[in-house]
């Protein structure tokens, strides 16, 4: 038997959210009509139906919910059940304004939106426990129930709280880090600026202040904020896991690389990864994106198949302009997540709301009905997902790592650096974007993991390094992996301060070379670097760094202040090799660089020989093998797969080589 996501769902999923309460019931029957006729399989359902569950403090409405999940499972769907913690009702902010965020400049959060809710407040979590409570005792039984989805994207609105109740919850989330308060002293270095504290009292969370406040409380205070949801979170799986076996898995809705909340430490707790991408149509790379979080999920996940639990079908509401979602786009974009892991699709919304600040964002089921390209695309989806059903389970192999970890994201882009212009995801977009477009299949991994697996592991900027991840990295090293580092990283330690003397402390025997100073360029400043013959072009960030015994100069700027030194160090090791880039290449100089650092780390491609915006992808599991091949481009594209293979979609079969229609997909199975 295959591995399962959901073992209830025996099935490729697709559907999406589905919020009956804003519609009469008159309307239910019809929407289970056209969910069978689209294929829908699996919705989640009361993800903001707090305040309709109930209505006041001292009363409940659970009837309709009854309706809902009755009707769902007589139509043979099966429901991904909120908690509905999402968004907590207007009564208990007005009666418990602690339950409210309040922001760094002490203005408390009203109601009327959503997601509201102090990470910190002890009302807040006493009454969302209770209604968890309620519904797990409600519904724990229901045949229709096959997951859990907890809260609703933790994070989007509201990530931190600085009341006076997080002041408080950020001072024992310290003493429990730190211990005592010298101990954070040091860690904090408060001897700069009179920030000595002598006593737990003193230290807040950073409100706003006249000057950069202390980079250690601020990035410590990022941890707590993750943390503190985190912890709701746990406190409500722990409700439901009192009356909800195992075979019923618990999830919550990440939103890719997002900056607020600590992934790793989050994905130990979920039991299916699932995501939320709403691509920016306005960015001609959005499928480099879109596979580089795909990617991110499965990563999450150690490899586990993982949902994509919202999309739109087209059009969203909240970026300055909100076009349709261009021809095969919706199509190709969600196959896209199922190569790259996804056993699930489901959208943002099921049918699109008439009222509320939603309404002009698209649903499955659009305004204008069924005789419309986005039902028809939509149920076309919907159809073919279902002859996916082989390859559920099915795993990827990656021999590379792209290192990510999100204390030293939050540390990179704090105030007060040599520049503030660099940002962890043009990082890692620098280095993903080439292996991508060359076929390589890429995980992310967290530098403090074991990492030995892998033929190559490559840190696009890793500015803060804690002790076990240098230990992870040298034994890496040590046991054959060949290791690529990006510029600024290696800088600091886990509290931020800078580990003295030269840049890399920990790695520099590994690199063969240490960084002297940084040399972060202007705004539109380029330079060159010459590797062997070819010269390549460098803007943003240079290092002038020094070399160590035993290295040997990959590249060396020939212009500027740093003319003559090197940019690009590698040292060879007994079983392997090491870059150091300190620098950021143009995108020409890093794919040729990366082309030849991955045959040199025997890495190799899904596939060779194959055209440019074209992505191929493979997954395994006992029945065989699953290619997919997506073709970017406006036209149509032949690929050489080198062996018989069947369209799982169209049920073509192929000898050798396969085309690909412009802007479509196909699914391969090799036998
Ligand atoms: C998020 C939320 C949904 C909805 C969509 C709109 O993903 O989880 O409730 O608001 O955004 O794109």
């Amino acid at each position: 038997m295959n591995e399962l996501a959901i073992p209830g769902l025996p099935e490729y999923a697709f559907g999406g959210d589905y919020n009956p309460e804003q519609w009469p019931e008159s309307v239910w029957q019809e929407d289970m009509a056209l969910m069978r006729e689209a294929g829908v399989n699996l919705v989640t359902v009361g993800v903001f139906s707090w305040a309709k569950l109930q209505p006041t403090e001292n009363t409940w409405s659970f009837e309709w919910l009854d309706r809902v999940l009755d009707l769902c499972h007589a139509n043979g769907i099966k429901v991904d059940l909120a908690t509905a913690t999402a968004s907590p009702p207007p009564w208990l902010g007005l009666k418990y304004p602690s339950t409210l965020a309040v922001d760094e400049t002490g203005v408390r959060m009203a109601w009327g939106a959503r997601q509201h809710f102090s990470p910190s407040s002890s009302v807040f979590k006493k009454f969302s426990l209770a209604l968890v409570e309620k519904m797990v005792e409600r519904y724990a039984e229901h045949p229709a129930v096959v997951m859990w989805h907890v809260g609703n994207e933790y994070g989007a609105h509201t990530h931190r709280c600085f009341s006076e109740e997080s002041a408080d919850a950020f001072r024992a989330w310290l003493i429990t880090k730190y211990g005592d308060v010298d101990t954070l002293n040091e860690r904090w270095g408060t001897a700069f600026w009179s920030q000595w504290y002598s006593n737990w009292d003193e230290v807040m969370p950073p409100r706003k202040t006249v000057y950069f406040p202390n980079p250690a409380q601020q990035l410590d205070f990022k941890r707590f904020s993750s943390d503190a949801m985190l912890e709701l979170y746990k406190a409500e799986v722990e409700v439901i896991r009192q009356r909800v076996g195992r075979q019923i898995p618990i999830t919550t809705n990440f939103m890719r690389f997002f900056p607020h909340a600590d992934y790793w430490k989050w994905s130990e707790n979920i039991d299916v990864i699932s995501d939320d991408w709403y691509p920016d149509l306005a960015d001609p790379e959005s499928h480099i994106e879109g596979a580089m979080g795909a990617d991110l999920m499965r990563s999450l996940g150690a490899g586990r198949p993982w949902f994509l639990m919202e999309q739109a079908p087209s059009a969203i509401n909240w970026r300055e302009v909100n076009p349709a979602k261009p021809k095969n786009a919706y199509r190709r974009w969600s196959l896209q997540q199922a190569a790259h892991g996804a056993d699930g699709i489901l959208h943002f919304q099921w049918r699109a709301s008439v009222r509320g600040a939603e309404k002009w964002h698209s649903g499955m089921l659009p305004h204008s009905g069924t005789d419309t390209a986005v039902w028809r695309e939509v149920s076309r989806l919907g159809q073919d997902l279902k002859k996916l059903k082989p390859l559920l389970g099915a795993k990827s192999d990656s021999q590379i790592a792209l290192l990510l970890d999100w204390s030293s994201w939050w540390a990179l882009e704090l105030d007060s650096r040599p520049s503030t212009r660099l940002t962890q995801m043009e990082a890692l977009l620098d280095y993903y974007r080439p292996l991508a477009q060359a076929g390589y299949s890429v995980d992310f991994a967290h530098p403090e993991q074991d990492l030995s697996r892998y033929k190559l592991v490559i840190a696009p900027s890793l500015y803060l390094i804690s002790d076990l991840g240098i230990e992870r990295i040298r034994a890496a090293s040590a046991g054959g992996t060949n290791i690529v580092f990006g510029k600024f990283s290696g800088a600091v330690d886990a509290e931020e301060g800078v580990r003295v003397g030269g840049h890399l402390m920990g790695l520099r025997d590994v690199f063969g070379c240490y960084t002297e100073e940084w040399h972060p360029l202007v705004a539109g400043q380029t330079e060159e670097v010459l590797i062997g013959s070819n010269r390549g072009e460098v803007s943003g960030w240079t290092e002038h760094i020094r070399l160590l015994p035993g290295s040997a100069i990959e590249g060396t700027f020939s212009t500027g202040d740093l003319a003559g030194l090197p940019a690009i160090v590698s040292k060879t090791s007994e079983k392997s090799k090491a870059w150091y880039l300190g620098c950021t290449p143009n995108r020409d100089m890093i794919a040729s660089l990366l082309e030849a650092i991955c045959i040199q780390s025997g890495a190799a491609p899904v596939l060779y020989s194959v055209p440019q915006g074209v992505e191929v992808t493979k997954r395994s599991n006992e029945n065989g093998s699953f290619l997919f091949l997506l073709n970017h481009t406006g036209v149509e594209q032949s690929i050489e797969i080198g062996q018989a293979s069947v369209d799982l979609i169209s049920a073509e079969s192929f000898v050798g080589a396969v085309t690909v229609g412009a802007g479509e997909v196909r699914v391969l199975h090799l036998p």
